[in-house]
């Protein structure tokens, strides 16, 4: 196990990025088009536009996918979390010094944002979920792709190990991790919250919950970006919410690869701030992990991209680099 103490942190995002040739990418030229999402009762009846794609996953339901930068970059596929949606990766994904090392790819996962909204339980088996990051991964063509999990969206990827082979992605990154749905890692706050998500009967307490949960993500939101977050908690039926926490899946895949087989390289990081997760829950989860780093951003909160913009950009790149370089 490495651990990266915080004077190391600042050390190594100093360093060039090796193989990682510098090359400036305009964003607009390497990006998805503008497209129509259009009102259907599988999407929750949204009527808007929104540049990125649509990707057909498995059992047909429509994923909204969304790539930045040059596809010939070692890609990043981000995974947000639970209630918001990929638009949480803003900040990242329109960040030229990330596009000059990495190709990003995000997408609305099921029940989210522009993506479908299926309420039945054969919707929310764990296959189902592996098989849209797959629809996704071959719609833009990716190799071996990095993926990174932001909070309960690092649960997903116990889904995609579940029925792939290590080799299938080059890396895991888990950033402020829920790693399973079956353990429950966050603080007591966000515990007091939780029952809140599902509620039907009474608006007033649902927005009450949306609100203090957002406040815990992060107590200083830009405006925008706080109203956008709240919007994707408001397009997510309740029915959807319920499959979220209820569903389950098996991570004995996840650990052969990484405790047993050794091959899986896995970056976790932390808020030094963070509200949400309980660190040391987190770590008892990844024990044994044969290539594990571990880093706590200082100052970052459970939003922790939003919080250190920088100093994530530069903990992440330099691990990807790492990675690449043997
Ligand atoms: C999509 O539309 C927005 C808003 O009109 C615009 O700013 C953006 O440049 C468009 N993107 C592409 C790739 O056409
Ligand atoms: C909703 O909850 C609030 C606060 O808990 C309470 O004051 C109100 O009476 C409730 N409304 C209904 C319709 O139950």
């Amino acid at each position: 196990m490495r651990i990266f103490p915080d004077w190391l942190l600042l050390a190594t995002a100093l360093l060039p990025l090796g193989s990682l040739a510098a090359v400036s990418v305009s964003s607009s030229k390497l990006a998805d088009s503008n497209i129509s999402i259009t009102p259907t009762s599988k999407n929750f009846e949204i009527s808007a536009v929104s540049q990125g794609r649509f990707v057909t996953s498995a059992d047909g339901t429509q994923i909204f996918a969304d790539a930045r930068g040059d596809p010939s970059k070692p890609a990043i596929v981000f995974i947000h979390g639970l209630g918001i949606s990929a638009m949480s990766f803003d900040n990242v994904f329109n960040d030229p010094l990330w596009l000059r090392h990495v190709f990003l790819v995000r997408y609305d996962t099921r029940g989210h944002g522009r993506s479908d909204k299926p309420t039945t339980a054969a919707a929310w088996e764990s296959q189902r979920i592996a098989e849209d990051f797959d629809a996704v991964v071959r719609s833009y063509g990716l190799h071996r792709p990095f993926v990174l999990g932001w909070s309960y969206g690092a649960t997903h990827i116990t889904d995609i190990m579940t029925f792939h082979p290590a080799n299938y992605l080059s890396g895991i990154i888990y950033d402020a991790p829920q790693p399973r749905t079956t353990d429950f890692v966050f603080s007591p706050a966000v515990a007091a919250v939780a029952p809140g998500f599902t509620l039907t009967s009474n608006v007033t307490d649902f927005q009450a919950t949306m609100i203090a949960f957002l406040n815990l993500c992060h107590p200083a939101l830009e405006w925008t970006f706080y109203l956008a977050c709240l919007g994707d908690a408001l397009v997510q039926p309740r029915a959807v919410t319920e499959f979220l926490f209820s569903r389950t899946q098996s991570s004995d895949e996840l650990f052969k690869a990484g405790k047993e087989d050794g091959s899986l390289p896995l970056l976790a990081i932390f808020g030094g701030d963070d509200q949400n997760i309980v660190k040391d829950l987190v770590l008892e989860i990844v024990e044994g992990w044969k290539d594990l780093s571990i880093v706590t951003i200082p100052g970052a909160q459970h939003f922790t991209f939003v919080s250190q913009p920088e100093l994530f950009r530069k903990t992440v790149l330099n691990w990807v680099a790492g990675i690449l370089s043997h």
